[in-house]
């Protein structure tokens, strides 16, 4: 059938999503690690939330997120109109795309580094500017603000990155803003924030609050645990974020995202419990990897990247889906012969590892 359709279409990418294991051989349950969701599940107090809500579905939600809205900007120390809600990062990440970018503009973007950022600068019919990340696997910021052209209207920053873990300090951040040209905007995508322990961790909010061109992305996919019900958010200057709402549809976040959201926030209790256990296993598990001399990325994330060269990271993760755990490939990364992995809860740690160095062990030698 020969219809019209946008060309910028055919340079979109498509997602590859982490895939979802079945049970190993021998019965062992599955265990998907493939992509970064937290184990520990969602607080009780959420849960509560939801099922209390079930039989108000009938109901449209609030488009504007008043009560969720409200209560990022308070912990924020911001307005809530510098808040902008969305159907998870990936809805603000595209949103931006859609306000900022346009066929003959640029987009600049870290590689390798998550998909979405190319992706919806390609749907937007814009060009993608890729700079490669630095010899420790952050983001080499000299570089791409060298990147930087008079077409360029979005610089995209992961930090820490995905699928590294590896956080861009503040000095380069600082840097970087300082040397930003007039007319261009900064995204810096924190869905891993909650994990990061350095202190030279750049505070982004601060440059939103002093009203730069900066968007700063949250996410409760990961530490809160709501994956599924895809509520995202950004910090922005007023002005920036108006022009979000306007791209937004009116409805993109429904009312149990954003009811369990809310919830989420106010069970700090949970959270703090979460943070700290996915800490302290993420240390075990590294720990672990080094006293079986496997090579990884030490990592401020919930993941950490395994370099299983010589042999290539879809085929080291092929062997461990027969241990039932899946984990993720690098290749659609742009990053070959690495695999990523979520962090479980401690008592997953055991069998991860030892099917880590099982699959190692039966790979080619190095
Ligand atoms: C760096 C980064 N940004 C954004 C997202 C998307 O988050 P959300 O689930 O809120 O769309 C992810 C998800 O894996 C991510 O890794």
């Amino acid at each position: 059938m020969a219809v019209w359709y946008r060309k910028a279409l055919e340079a979109v990418p498509a997602y590859e999503a982490g895939r979802a294991p079945a049970a190993g051989s021998g019965g062992a349950p599955p265990l998907k690690l493939s992509s970064n969701e937290s184990l520990w599940g969602p607080s009780p107090a959420v849960q509560e939330r939801l099922r209390a809500l079930a039989g108000e579905v009938y109901r449209y939600p609030d488009p504007a997120a008043t009560g969720l809205r409200r209560a990022l900007a308070d912990a924020a120390g911001l307005d809530p109109a510098q808040v902008v809600v969305g159907n998870g990062a990936d809805e603000i990440l595209r949103l931006v795309t859609t306000v900022f970018l346009e066929a003959g503009t640029e987009a600049v973007l870290p590689a390798p580094s998550f998909a979405a950022y190319r992706l919806y600068a390609a749907l937007a019919g814009a060009a993608v500017r890729e700079v490669p990340l630095g010899p420790d696997g952050g983001m080499d910021l000299e570089a791409m603000a060298a990147a930087v052209s008079s077409r360029t209207r979005v610089v995209f920053l992961c930090n820490p990155n995905n699928p590294t873990g590896v956080v861009t300090p503040r000095a380069a951040w600082e840097r970087f803003l300082d040397r930003l040209p007039q007319g261009v905007v900064v995204v810096s995508d924190e869905a891993y924030r909650e994990f990061v322990t350095d202190p030279a961790y750049p505070d982004t909010l601060a440059a939103v609050r002093e009203g730069r061109p900066v968007i700063h992305v949250r996410t409760f996919s990961k530490l809160y645990a709501l994956a599924g019900l895809r509520v995202g958010w950004a910090a922005l200057p007023a002005g920036l974020a108006e022009l979000l709402w306007r791209a937004r549809d009116p409805f993109a976040n429904n009312s149990l995202g954003l009811a369990a959201a809310e919830a989420a926030l106010a069970d700090r209790a949970w959270t703090a419990h979460v943070q700290a256990e996915t800490l302290a296993a993420r240390r075990r598990l590294e720990e672990g990897l080094s006293r079986r001399g496997l090579r990884f990325t030490p990592s401020q994330t919930n993941f950490v990247l395994l370099d299983v060269r010589p042999e290539s990271g879809s085929a080291f993760a092929a062997r461990l889906e027969t241990a039932g755990i899946a984990v993720r490939a690098t290749e659609s990364f742009g990053l070959p012969g690495h695999v990523r992995i979520t962090v479980p809860p401690a008592a997953h740690l055991g069998r991860l590892l030892e099917a880590l160095e099982a699959a190692q062990a039966e790979g080619p030698r190095s």
